[in-house]
């Protein structure tokens, strides 16, 4: 999708539609819908369909007038926006999905979207950029009817500082692609999406972007004696990859190096320990934590914090055959610590003790990992927020204030000492699962054994990384969440340090 900024007067443009964010300004119960714009040729264009109450300021509602008199688009969108006083960043980055999404499915290929005034402008138009990208994402790629409704260009009219609009423009378009990019890989079945063939995407990405990329198959998983990890690897024919994408703009000191480790397991069946066949086709999704570490280290190659990022995935399947790993058995970790396995199905968290021990071996000062990694942070959170654990305070804060700008939801989970009774064991060092209760939390403590004492922040995105529904502004299926908040915490983290 080509975007562009038209600086002038909304009624100037020229385009298949206008699109305008209606609020109510009402107070209390009491709604008084107006369009967000200080034109004053835009209101008078909404005037009749406004006070004769056919338009609704309501979220998400939409009325489309043909001809809107004083306006060189050919049509006015009129898109509901709710109470004027709680419209946030937030809510406009959803309409702008929403607008591209009814319009393409009305066949229009492109159309304009007015930053409502309520806004700061540069925000504004980030939101609109970002929420018309994530709108503009289907997965309908193996369908042979496939229609392809694609929105080609977006027009956003902003009247502003043109230097600092068109930055703002520029950037959010690359958090949107790559948004779409991680969402695109998520979106693929597990036989086309192999440990190789999202090694190979990897590759191909870094070569585009200018970040470095190797890529590791079993001779050097277990040269560095990542038993964990090749653990769950040994199970499967298909060959597992450790991928390790690199960030290393000139100039930018040595320390800190931020490490981003994702959980890249192509397909889960839960090994030995095998899963019901209710729903187990969505275990390609498994993969998700990696992908967004890919598609991140894509927007941070091109964003060009002043800081080093290190991006690992370590990628596999967790099949069972002849050759897997059984409840029971012992692994030795990368960093000497012996676990015992007591469900192969609890493969994530072993997966990323090595890629974690990995990453501080690299020389990573601070750490965040992503995960599909437990069916029961879905149980705690539900699909509204993805869990978030932390070793350290300060960097939870950064974090945070990476989340409110991201417009991602995410919910802090604890990290206490108690729950480490769970996964101790009789015969080793730890055991991989933590029993019943709590086991976000449980699964969180294993990782946190390995990293250490690094400042680390663990992402369960297992309720979150994958849409059930189609909502106005987001089809169904690969959400792509997590990354735009990587991406803004590495651009504050290169400003910071
Ligand atoms: N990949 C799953 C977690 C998952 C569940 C992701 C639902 C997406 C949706 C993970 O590997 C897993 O199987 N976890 C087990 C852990 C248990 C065996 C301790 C789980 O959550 O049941
Ligand atoms: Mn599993
Ligand atoms: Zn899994």
């Amino acid at each position: 999708m080509k975007t562009d900024l038209f600086f002038s007067n909304p009624t100037e443009v020229e385009s298949e539609c206008l699109v305008a964010v209606v609020l109510d300004r009402g107070e209390k119960d009491k709604t008084e819908a107006y369009v967000a714009s200080s034109e004053k040729a835009l209101q008078d264009a909404a005037a009749e369909v406004i006070s004769s109450g056919e338009v609704s300021s309501k979220s998400f509602e939409t009325t489309l007038l043909h001809h809107p008199a004083k306006l060189k688009a050919k049509r006015l969108l009129l898109l509901g926006g709710g109470k004027a006083k709680k419209f946030s960043v937030s809510e406009l980055r959803k309409l702008a999905g929403a607008a591209t999404r009814t319009l393409k499915s009305r066949s229009l290929r492109s159309f304009a979207f007015l930053a409502p005034d309520t806004i700061k402008l540069e925000d504004a138009v980030r939101a609109i950029v970002e929420g018309a990208f994530i709108g503009n994402f289907d997965p309908d790629t193996y369908k042979s009817d496939r229609k392809d409704q694609k929105i080609d260009a977006l027009t956003i009219v902003a009247r502003g500082d043109q230097g600092a609009l068109l930055k703002a423009m520029e950037e959010a378009r690359v958090i949107g692609e790559s948004q779409n990019f991680t969402r695109e890989l998520v979106n693929e079945p597990s036989n086309r999406m192999t440990p190789s063939v999202l090694a190979d995407h990897a590759r191909r990405m870094s070569q585009q972007v200018g970040l470095k990329c190797e890529v590791y198959g079993a001779d050097k998983i277990k040269e560095l004696k990542m038993g964990a990890f090749w653990g769950v690897a040994q199970g499967s024919d298909e060959p597992p990859a450790l991928i390790v994408m690199r960030y290393e703009p000139a100039g930018a000191p040595d320390k800190p190096v931020l490490g981003l480790v994702g959980k890249g397991v192509t397909f889960d069946t839960g090994g030995i320990s095998i899963k019901p066949a209710d729903g187990m086709e969505k275990m390609k999704y498994d993969m998700a934590g990696g992908a967004t570490m890919i598609g991140a280290m894509r927007a941070i190659a091109l964003l060009k914090p002043k800081v080093k990022v290190i991006g690992i995935v370590c990628a596999t399947e967790n099949m069972p055959s002849g050759k897997a790993q059984k409840p029971g058995d012992i692994q030795t970790a990368m960093s000497g610590k012996t676990i015992e396995i007591i469900n192969t199905d609890a493969e994530g968290r072993l997966v990323l003790a090595d890629g974690l021990c990995y990453a501080r071996q690299l020389g990573c000062t601070h750490l965040i990992d992503a995960a599909t990694l437990t069916g029961a942070v879905v149980v705690a959170l539900g699909y509204a927020n993805a869990g978030v654990f932390a070793n350290d305070d300060a960097m939870y804060e950064q974090f945070g204030k990476a989340l409110n700008r991201a417009g991602e939801k995410m919910w802090r989970l604890p990290l206490d000492d108690e729950y480490k009774e769970q996964i101790r064991s009789n015969i080793a060092d730890i055991m991989n699962t933590g029993g019943r209760w709590g086991g976000a939390i449980t699964a969180a403590m294993f990782l946190k054994e390995f990293a250490e004492d690094t400042p680390w922040i663990h992402l369960d995105i297992a309720g979150t990384a994958w849409m059930e529904d189609s909502k106005p502004w987001i089809a169904k299926g690969p959400s792509g969440i997590a990354l735009r908040s990587l991406v803004e915490f590495a651009k504050e983290f290169g400003d910071k340090h």
